[in-house]
């Protein structure tokens, strides 16, 4: 039997978090074995908002960096970047036609986005989940690992697949979103109550996969807790210590339970420092690899042009029987 195909991605903007790697990326180290994986650098999902080009181009080598510091094997896995592999933005035209209008206005991350940038509201940013959807389409993916605000671009792509299926027989597979569990979910330091995210305006809030081990310290120090001084796990009544008890647990693989006994009795400047230890541990071989890559540009080049060739087998394919399917000459 043939493995089961996964698809997943991160845009090329901002700088790479500790919820991007416990959230994401750690988990498809995880599935590498079992699943044929595609891992994408989502860089022209990035230009529906301003970037200045030499920071994209940076930013775009150094997810790839990461994806392999963090373990992804790009002997196992199809490494790519999604700007290389033209289908993408070929089928995305296509399936724009099949994508209501109605529908993209519902997208909430749309909402969000078009009110965050409202200078810069443009047809891109409306259009985006069409542009997802054949990402995903495109390989047959299976299963979709995507954090849960992610959740609402998979339907919609469900969606597309459906109606294009219905209208022109089976064509796409219909992709299931696999979340990872609520343990894997990091919340900001400063703000637990809203997902930890690289776009934050407040460094504080957030662990960059990049930080040094000082300034990793200083950021656990300084997370909002409450006045309790007890480390017991209650997401509504204590979020900021809940989510230092995730990470913690992320990292050591240690439960909560395990965790609430091992810090019975200690304050929250202790178990600050104890996290934040953690934490610096497990990045540290992959800081040192990260650093190792990016000096290593022919390297780096290699994987993703080998990655883009093996994408475009499969890529090219549902796109040739998509186009005669609708009509258009390959
Ligand atoms: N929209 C996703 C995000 O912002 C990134 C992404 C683009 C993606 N294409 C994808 C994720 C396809 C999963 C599958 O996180």
């Amino acid at each position: 039997m043939s493995k089961k195909i996964i698809l997943s991605g991160i845009q090329a903007t901002g700088k790479l978090t500790l919820g991007n790697y416990l959230g994401a990326i750690d988990n498809w180290v995880k599935m590498q074995e079992e699943y044929e994986c595609y891992y994408m650098i989502a860089n022209l999902h990035s230009l529906t908002v301003r970037n200045d080009p030499e920071t994209l181009r940076n930013n775009t080598l150094k997810i790839l960096a990461i994806y392999i510091a963090a373990g992804l094997d790009p002997d196992k896995n199809t490494i790519f970047i999604q700007s290389q592999v033209k289908e993408h933005a070929e089928l995305g035209w296509i399936l724009d036609c099949y994508t209501y209008m109605g529908e993209l206005s519902r997208m909430t991350q749309f909402k969000d986005k078009a009110a965050k940038h409202a200078d810069n509201i443009n047809a891109g940013l409306f259009t985006y989940p069409a542009l997802m959807a054949a990402d995903i389409l495109l390989y047959q993916a299976d299963l979709v690992p995507v954090g849960e605000d992610q959740m609402q671009h998979l339907e919609i792509t469900r969606d597309i697949a459906e109606r294009f299926n219905n209208l022109y027989g089976e064509t796409f597979v219909i992709p299931e979103g696999y979340v990872r569990k609520a343990s894997k979910r990091i919340m900001g330091l400063q703000d637990p109550t809203s997902k930890m995210s690289k776009s934050a305006t407040n460094l504080n809030d957030v662990i960059f996969l990049e930080d040094e081990p000082e300034v990793i310290l200083k950021k656990f120090k300084r997370a909002v807790t409450d006045s309790e001084n007890i480390i017991r796990f209650d997401i509504e009544n204590k979020p900021g210590v809940s989510n230092l008890m995730q990470i913690y647990s992320a990292i050591t693989s240690k439960t909560i339970e395990e965790i609430e006994k091992e810090f019975e009795g200690s304050g929250y400047g202790n178990f600050k420092t104890k996290v934040a230890e953690a934490v610096i541990q497990k990045l540290e071989p992959i800081q040192i690899k990260y650093k190792e890559l990016l000096n290593n540009p022919e390297y780096l080049e290699k994987i993703y042009t080998k990655g883009a060739e093996n994408a475009r087998e499969l890529a090219s394919k549902t796109l040739n029987s998509v186009k005669e399917k609708i009509g258009i000459i390959v």
